[in-house]
């Protein structure tokens, strides 16, 4: 009677009875831990989720997007306090988006003891591959800060060894700094401590003293330690008696030490910035050096940055003026109420620089008020003008 035991009915079985046991209590019994287990992986992985974002600002982004593999720093555009802030970078990125951008110049102690840090480190994930400029002469400030910007997934970090101003200056860093080669060193390998890649944006030296090999011991100097990566703004720093703006035009520019120092330090990697205004300096200077950083050209007159791409063969042609202006209003919306008019209007002035058009561009810009969402005035102002007036009907 095999038969009968193999298919007794299931209501016939005592809950004692041994193969009752392992064919469903203990399969049950398995099934439910597994699900608990699984269920608990969700928790913890939620839980994890929650408190990453508790911790990280709306826009913030905690690691590196697409843009930042690709990037190589030949192109770049500098940073520039009060000029390029969040806003400005997002929409230079539209235009150039293999470029990388540099952050305003922060410095440690608003970074490490200010009261709202994020308000210096926030980006939005679109501005990569971007570097965190920091201003500052402490080591151990240096090494928290870069610890930071890591954990906020900046590209890099770049310490400011050509700012000028008397500010700076009086907290002994910026240019100055460039004193103290040593000093410098140790900044920079207390950047390179986060294991985020570390740069020096620099001058060729300060006052009157015009000597290469000054500039030369100093670049030894640094490189002896972490940092390999130099972005020589080609001109002097006058710390006494020239105003940071006249310190970006009256010092003489000299190229050609740039390109010295990259054929005396040819495992370096050294970018040349100052003065570059057109598409033949770009071609020329990167046979001969790393890199170029642009600032004041890509502010003023954002479609270069578009032919600078166009020319390294990263794009085949300008962007449309409607795709613009359409995705900064997607962008403008994210922020609503929080992103008046002006505070985005500003930074987009220069984009008819040179085509017909644009004064009556700039006008319409000029009728953008707080009372009004930079989303609202592109929707009710620049999207219809851009299509009535988009530069692709018309040559620079
Ligand atoms: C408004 C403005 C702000 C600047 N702020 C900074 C800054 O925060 N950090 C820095 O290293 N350089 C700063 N610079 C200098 C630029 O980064 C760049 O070195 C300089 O403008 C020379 O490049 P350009 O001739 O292409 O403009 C600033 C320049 C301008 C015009």
């Amino acid at each position: 009677m095999r038969g009968s035991i193999a298919f007794r009915p299931l209501n016939n079985r005592s809950h004692f009875d041994g193969p009752h046991i392992t064919r469903r209590i203990i399969p049950s019994i398995l099934h439910r831990v597994k699900n608990f287990i699984e269920n608990l992986t969700s928790y913890l992985y939620a839980i994890t989720l929650i408190s990453a974002s508790l911790k990280k600002p709306i826009y913030g982004y905690s690691s590196l997007n697409e843009n930042v593999k690709k990037y190589d720093f030949t192109l770049s555009v500098a940073p520039m306090l009060d000029w390029t802030d969040r806003h400005c970078r997002y929409f230079l990125r539209l235009i150039c988006p293999s470029c990388v951008l540099y952050t305003e110049m922060v410095t440690t102690p608003a970074i490490l003891m200010g009261r709202n840090p994020e308000r210096y480190l926030e980006f939005s994930p679109e501005e990569q591959p971007i570097v965190l400029q920091l201003g500052g002469d402490e080591p151990e400030a240096m090494a928290k800060s870069a610890i930071l910007a890591r954990e906020y997934g900046y590209a890099g970090v770049n310490l400011n060894v050509g700012c000028p101003s008397p500010r700076v200056q009086k907290g002994r860093f910026g240019a100055c700094l460039m004193k103290t080669p040593g000093l410098v060193r140790e900044l920079a390998d207390a950047l390179a401590e986060s294991g985020v890649p570390v740069s020096i944006k620099h001058r060729l030296g300060l006052d009157r003293t015009e000597d290469y090999d000054l500039l030369a011991r100093f670049v030894e100097t640094v490189s002896a330690g972490e940092c390999r990566h130099f972005i020589v703004h080609a001109r002097n720093a006058w710390l006494k008696g020239l105003s940071p703006s006249h310190n970006r035009q009256v010092p003489p520019l000299r190229w050609d030490w740039v390109s010295r120092l990259k054929t005396d330090f040819p495992t370096l990697r050294i970018e040349l910035n100052g003065g570059i205004l057109d598409l033949g300096s770009i071609e020329q200077q990167r046979q001969k050096v790393d890199g170029v950083m642009i600032g004041r050209a890509a502010y003023h007159q954002p479609l270069f940055l578009a032919e600078a791409e166009m020319l390294l063969g990263r794009r085949d042609r300008l962007p449309e003026l409607d795709w613009l202006l359409q995705n900064l209003e997607g962008y403008a919306a994210r922020w609503g109420e929080k992103l008046p008019a002006p505070r985005l209007m500003r930074h987009i002035h220069g984009l008819y620089h040179g085509r017909p058009g644009a004064s009556s561009w700039r006008w319409q810009l000029g009728t953008a008020t707080a009372q009004e969402t930079a989303a609202d005035f592109l929707r009710r102002v620049m999207v219809p003008f851009s299509r009535e007036n988009s530069w692709m009907d018309t040559e620079a």
